[in-house]
C-alpha cells in the first residue's frame, strides 16, 4: 500500500516586487513544505485585479512572481506551480459557493473593510467575493494545510464555514481544511517601525527580495533606529536586530544587542553588517531570478505543466459538485 502524501495549497498576488516580510512569511517555508507534502503553489491573479491595476503589467507580474517561486527554490518537479486564471473551474466553483454564502458574512471580513477603507474609489464586487474565490481556491483541490499569514485567518474560517453549508446543503462532500501558521518574525517598515513592512508607505519603507546591494545599503542607511541612549532597545533597533537573526550570524546579533544595552553602539556599523549580509544570502536569489526572467518561456512552460496537473484534481471535484448541487 503507499501512503498518499497529505496536500498542501496555498497562493500570492502577483503585486509586483516582493519584500522580505513576504519571504521569510511565505517562500522560505514553502520551499520546506515542498519535500514533505503534496503541494500546489499558485499565482492569484484574480484576486489580485480586485484592486485597480495597469492591465499591460500585469502579464509581467504573473512571470516575476513565478520566476521568483522557482528562484526560492520551489522545484517543478516537487511541487506544482500554478496560475489561478488557467483554472477556469476555480471561478466555477466559486459561482457556486457564492450561492451558499451569506453576503453579511463577507460584509464582516476585515480585509474587505480595510480594503474599501483605502480604495474608496473602486469598492467592487469582486472585493466583497474576494474570500469566496480563496475558498473556491482551496476546496477544489481538497488540501489538508493551507500555509498563511495571520492576516488571512478569517478568510481560511470562511472557507470552513462555506464547507459547512456546502454539506448541510448537499450531503458531506468537503473536509474542513487546517492553516498552517509558521512561526515567522513580524518584519517592521524601515521608516515606520511601529507599522509592519508593506509596501504601501513606498519603497523606502522595505527591502525588495531583488533589490541590489547599493540599493539595500541605502535603504538601510535611512532606516529610522534610535538614539544611542535608550534604556529599551527602540523597535527600529529591534527590527534590524531580527533581520540580522534571519541573515546574520547568532555572534552578530549577540554583539549589536549587548552593545545597544551598554549604549555603545554604532548604528551605522550594525546598518553595515546587515546590508552586507542581507545582500549575501540573496545573491543566488537575485542572480536565478535574473537568468530565468531572462527566459520567460521556460517559465511560461512551468506555468503551463502546472495548469495541467492542478486542472486535472480541478476538473475532478468539479464534476462531482456539478453532481451534487443537481446541475449537471
Ligand atoms: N488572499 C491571499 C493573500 O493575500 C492569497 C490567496 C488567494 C490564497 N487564494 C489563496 C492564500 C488560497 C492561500 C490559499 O495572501
Amino acid at each position: 500500500m503507499t501512503i498518499k502524501k497529505q496536500i498542501v495549497l496555498s497562493g500570492v498576488q502577483p503585486t509586483g516586487e516582493l519584500h522580505l516580510g513576504n519571504y521569510l512569511g511565505s517562500l522560505k517555508n514553502f520551499a520546506e513544505l515542498q519535500d514533505k507534502y503534496q503541494c500546489y503553489f499558485f499565482i492569484a491573479t484574480y484576486h489580485s485585479i480586485t484592486i485597480d491595476y495597469e492591465p499591460k503589467n500585469k502579464r509581467q507580474q504573473i512571470l516575476d512572481l513565478a520566476a521568483t517561486f522557482l528562484a526560492a527554490g520551489l522545484d517543478p518537479k516537487k511541487c506544482i506551480i500554478f496560475n489561478q486564471a488557467d483554472i477556469p473551474e476555480c471561478t466555477e466553483l466559486a459561482w457556486i459557493f457564492n450561492t451558499i454564502t451569506p453576503i453579511s458574512e463577507l460584509y464582516r471580513m476585515t480585509q474587505f473593510k480595510d480594503k474599501s477603507a483605502k480604495h474608496a474609489k473602486n469598492i467592487n464586487a469582486g472585493l466583497l467575493d474576494y474570500p469566496v474565490l480563496q475558498a473556491a481556491d482551496i476546496l477544489l483541490y481538497k488540501p489538508d494545510f493551507v500555509p498563511v499569514g495571520h492576516d488571512q485567518l478569517q478568510h481560511l474560517e470562511l472557507s470552513n464555514e462555506i464547507v459547512r453549508w456546502f454539506n448541510n446543503k448537499f450531503g458531506a462532500y468537503f473536509q474542513p481544511i487546517k492553516p498552517l501558521l509558521t512561526k515567522t518574525p513580524r518584519l517592521m517598515s524601515l521608516l515606520e517601525p511601529d507599522k509592519k513592512m508593506s509596501k504601501s508607505g513606498g519603497p523606502n519603507h522595505y527591502i525588495a527580495l531583488s533589490d541590489e546591494p547599493e540599493v539595500i545599503r541605502e535603504k538601510l542607511k535611512r532606516a529610522v533606529t534610535g538614539t544611542g541612549t535608550e534604556d529599551v532597545i527602540p523597535a527600529g533597533a529591534q527590527n534590524l536586530l531580527m533581520l540580522l537573526s534571519e541573515f546574520g550570524t547568532t555572534k552578530q546579533v549577540d554583539y549589536f544587542q549587548a552593545a545597544i544595552q551598554n549604549k555603545t553602539i554604532k548604528y551605522s556599523e550594525l546598518k553595515e553588517t546587515l546590508s552586507t549580509a542581507i545582500a549575501e544570502k540573496l545573491a543566488p536569489f537575485r542572480a536565478e531570478r535574473k537568468k530565468l526572467l531572462s527566459n520567460p518561456k521556460k517559465i511560461e512552460s512551468v506555468l503551463k505543466n502546472g495548469a495541467k496537473e492542478a486542472e486535472k484534481i480541478a476538473k475532478k471535484t468539479l464534476k462531482e459538485v456539478k453532481e451534487l448541487i443537481g446541475v449537471a
